[in-house]
Parts: C-alpha cells; sequence; structure tokens
C-alpha cells in the first residue's frame, strides 16, 4: 500500500499560526484574566457561582507571597507581580506564546522530516524490488509492459496477465502449442506479439488440491531468484481456472529428453553432468539459501526444465513446505513413485535429506538413462535404486549398465566418482546421506569450465579421442 504524502511544511506552520492568534484573540474577562471555563475549579472555594471570576483572598496572596520569598515553586510571586503590572503581563504572554510557537514549529519540523525520510525510504525499497523484477525477466520486460498489474508481496511481485492475450498466444489453447501434461493439466506454448515466448500452465479444476498448489507455487516463484530455479513470468484466475506463466524452457524437461523418443541422445556424459550440476545448485539455493530452507518434496527428472543451451532449472514448486514448518500430522504425504524417501514414505519424516534421495535417483537416471520405476518381465515394478545399488558398487559391473547412449564416452575414473555420489544419495538412513552443497562441490571439478564447473579437457580425454563421441 502506497503511504500518503505529507503536507507540505509551509501549510502546517501557517495553520499552527493561526491556531495560536485565534488563541490569542480570544475575549478577555473583566478582570484582564482570559474568562474561565464555567465549570468550578479546585481551586474555587466550595459554593462559589459558577461563571464568577474567582477573588483571591488574603490568606491565599499571603501564600504565594510567602513562597515567592523563599520557599516552594517561585511561579505565584511571578504571579503577583503580573498582576500589578499590566505591561509585564503583556510582555510575558508574548513570550509564552512566541515560545510557544517556536516549540510548534520545531515538533512540525521534526514530524515533516521525518515523513520525508520514510518516503524517500520507501521509494529505495520500491526501486530495488522492480530492480530486480527487471533483471530477472529481462526478456519479457516489452511483453510485461503491456501487463500492468501486479500482485506484490514484501519480497517480490507477479504480473496478472489479460485471460484475452494469454487464449490468443496459445492459439486458444490448441492441442498444437500442448509441451507436455502433468497431474492438474497442459503445459502449452505461448508465443505474445513482439515475438516473446513462455510457457503457460493450465491448473485445471476447482479441487482444494489444486487451488492450493496454484498458490503455494505463485507465493514461492515469485520469491525466488536463482538461475537454477524456473523464472515466473505471470498469472491469471479465469472463470475457476488458473494459470502460470513461465519463462519457455525450449528443450522441455530433463524426462522427456532422457525417456522421450531422442533417448537421451542429446545428452552427452557431460551435459548429463552439467545437469546434475544445475539441479545440485538450484536445491542448494533452497536448503541453504532460503530462510527458512525450503524442502521441494517433487524432485524428477520431469521438474528439471532445460533451456536451449542446456541450463538446467528446477520448476513446480506447489509441494514445496518450509523446513521445521510441518509435522506428521500437518501435511499430506506426497510426492512421486521411486523418488520417495523411504523415511518419508513409511514414517511421514521429512527434511531436507528427502530431497537429496530424489536427487540421487535423478542422477542414477542420467548415469543409467533407466526410469525410476520400471517393470519387469513378471509385471512387477522394481526401482532403479534396488535394481542398480549392487552393480554400482562393483566397478568391474558399472561400466556395463551405464546408458548405452553415453557408454565408454567418459573419464572412468569420473565416472566411479558419480556412482559413490549417487550411492550416498539413496542411502536408506538419511543421516548418511550427503548434505546437497556436498554433493555439489563433488561435481564441480567434473563439469567442464564452458559448462560451468572447472574441468579443463585435455586432448587426451576419451571425449576428445573418441570419435562420434557426444561429448
Ligand atoms: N516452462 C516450461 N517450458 C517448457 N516446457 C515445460 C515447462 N513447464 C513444463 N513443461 C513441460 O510440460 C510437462 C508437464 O509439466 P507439469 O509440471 O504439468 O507436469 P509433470 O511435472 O510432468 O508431472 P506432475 O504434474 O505429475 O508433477 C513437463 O514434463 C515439461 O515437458
Ligand atoms: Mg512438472
Amino acid at each position: 500500500m502506497r503511504s500518503m504524502p505529507p503536507p507540505p511544511l509551509p501549510l502546517l506552520c501557517s495553520s499552527a499560526f493561526v491556531f495560536l492568534l485565534l488563541l490569542l484573540c480570544r475575549p478577555l474577562g473583566a478582570n484582564g484574566r482570559r474568562s474561565t471555563p464555567p465549570a468550578a475549579s479546585p481551586a474555587s472555594p466550595p459554593g462559589a457561582p459558577v461563571g464568577q471570576p474567582v477573588q483571591l483572598t488574603a490568606a491565599a496572596v499571603n501564600g504565594t507571597v510567602a513562597s515567592a520569598n523563599g520557599a516552594a515553586t517561585g511561579i505565584p510571586a511571578v504571579v503577583i507581580e503580573v498582576e500589578r503590572q499590566p505591561h509585564l503581563r503583556r510582555v510575558l504572554i508574548a513570550a509564552i506564546v512566541l515560545s510557544s510557537f517556536a516549540g510548534v514549529m520545531i515538533v512540525l519540523a521534526a514530524l515533516y522530516a521525518f515523513l520525508l525520510w520514510r518516503r524517500s525510504r520507501h521509494a529505495l525499497v520500491d526501486s530495488k524490488d522492480t530492480q530486480s523484477i527487471d533483471t530477472a525477466r529481462i526478456a519479457f520486460v516489452p511483453m510485461l509492459n503491456s501487463f500492468n498489474s501486479y500482485k506484490t508481496t514484501k519480497k517480490g511481485a507477479a504480473t496478472m496477465m489479460d485471460y484475452t492475450s494469454l487464449e490468443a498466444a496459445t492459439g486458444k489453447f490448441s492441442e498444437s502449442s500442448v509441451l507436455g501434461v502433468g497431474g492438474f493439466g497442459c503445459v502449452y506454448k505461448a508465443s505474445f506479439d513482439g515475438g516473446f515466448t513462455a510457457a503457460v500452465k493450465r491448473f485445471g479444476g476447482e479441487t482444494h488440491d489444486c487451488e492450493k498448489e496454484f498458490e503455494n507455487e505463485l507465493d514461492l516463484l515469485r520469491r525466488f531468484r536463482h538461475p537454477n530455479i524456473v523464472s515466473l513470468v505471470g498469472f491469471c484466475i479465469h472463470e475457476g481456472n488458473r494459470f502460470i506463466v513461465y519463462e519457455l524452457m525450449e528443450n522441455g524437461s530433463l524426462d522427456s529428453q532422457l525417456h522421450g523418443s531422442s533417448h537421451g541422445s542429446a545428452l552427452s556424459w557431460h551435459i548429463r553432468m552439467k545437469i546434475a550440476l544445475d539441479t545440485a545448485r538450484g536445491l542448494e539455493y533452497l536448503h541453504e539459501h532460503c530462510n527458512p530452507p525450503i524442502i521441494h518434496r517433487d524432485l524428477k527428472s520431469s521438474n528439471i526444465l532445460l533451456d536451449s543451451d542446456f541450463n538446467a532449472k528446477i520448476s513446480d514448486f506447489g509441494l514445496a513446505v518450509a523446513s521445521g514448518n510441518h509435522s506428521k500430522g500437518n501435511i499430506k504425504l506426497s510426492g512421486t513413485m521411486g523418488y520417495v524417501a523411504p523415511e518419508y514414505l513409511l514414517d511421514g519424516k521429512l527434511t531436507e535429506k528427502s530431497d537429496v534421495y530424489a536427487f540421487g535417483v535423478v542422477l542414477l537416471e542420467l548415469l543409467l538413462g533407466r526410469k525410476p520405476v520400471e517393470k519387469t518381465a513378471q509385471s512387477q515394478c522394481q526401482s532403479i535404486v534396488t535394481w542398480a545399488m549392487p552393480q554400482l558398487t562393483d566397478r568391474s559391473k558399472l561400466p556395463n549398465i551405464i546408458d548405452p547412449m553415453i557408454k565408454n564416452t567418459m573419464d572412468l575414473k569420473h565416472l566411479y566418482q558419480v556412482a559413490a555420489v549417487a550411492v550416498l544419495c539413496v542411502q536408506p538412513e538419511p543421516s548418511y546421506r550427503p548434505l546437497i552443497t556436498d554433493v555439489l562441490h563433488s561435481l564441480v571439478p567434473l563439469v567442464p569450465m564452458e559448462l560451468g564447473g572447472t574441468l579443463r579437457i585435455s586432448p587426451e580425454s576419451p571425449c576428445t579421442t573418441q570419435k562420434h563421441s557426444p561429448c
């Protein structure tokens, strides 16, 4: 809410001055005093007629003279003197008026200075917010200019977008613009006037879960600022439908890259390591840099999105919760089969280590090219963790279970290292799992410098010596 501008100082001063003048101009009583209020004062002798000026008795006068002569306050002596010399009284009144006026002026000036200071501080905060929004969405600025309604919170803002423009940008939510389908509905590609593109997720239905996830995601996304967290463009609510508009991630999700029609062929070993590192950076931001820390609760390959350069960003914060702000009873057990940590599934125990477990599963998907849960020949479900664990720790077997798309394209030492990290992340006992910061530090040396790590690729590396290597 914007604060009202402070009234100009001259106006305040002149009003105060006029007020004082009015006080001075009030008629004086017959004895030269200002007429007293009609009510009897405590000094009034009992039974004195109301409204009559009070006569000072000799005793009273004597009493005041006595005090003037040295005992108590000294003020009564002045009063007696004033009573005797009318010009002194006028001077005293003038002095009192002037000093009161000066006092009022000082108080008003201080008040005015305070109001000005507060206003300039607000302006500074506003401009800082706007600056960060503009920096994060620089590509969308021309498009956002056409949507001028902001829903703001202390830490961020989201643009409320017009339904008709979303409808136009998605070809009336046509099938041809569908990017993917999730639990709550479709995600559409939107092309706005001027060539700006975005992804629009429709939260269909009016179920409580749908509304809650929409609010939760919007609330969190407008506060996050990180290169590995998907950016929020805006939102829209129209006739029971809710929409969130995100930056468009041209290469879709890691899930669609690994398990879709291309079967991971676009993802070299180094790109996979970069995706793992980017994801760890996004998670580290949530766990270590947010206050309170945020637990994503639904980390999986379909919630890791890839831009045109295969920079990975974490998406879908509908289920995310603040760490510590939950107990067994107050949140619903949620997540996706194959990614949920055993202690959360069995005991409802939720910590940042649950996200580390899910990260370990994603790492296994990247290494092995397999889905987190697969059907066996006997049409039973088998988790990637139970299937891979014995082979991950056996160096002779490990190279044989690697995704054929990247087999023999990496330094074996690096493969053992990454497999060891994955094994630690999926430990059944949460305290044996590393913190995401430790995971991140172990991945940095495996990612080439040009992809955001610290690895210098030598000419002898398998990636540079092998023909047709996807590295
Ligand atoms: N910002 C985006 N840019 C490009 N494609 C996106 C974007 N957001 C989502 N998608 C695509 O839409 C698909 C559906 O996403 P959505 O988040 O609705 O569901 P999900 O994550 O696949 O599954 P679930 O709803 O069970 O979590 C994603 O897998 C992805 O391929
Ligand atoms: Mg998703």
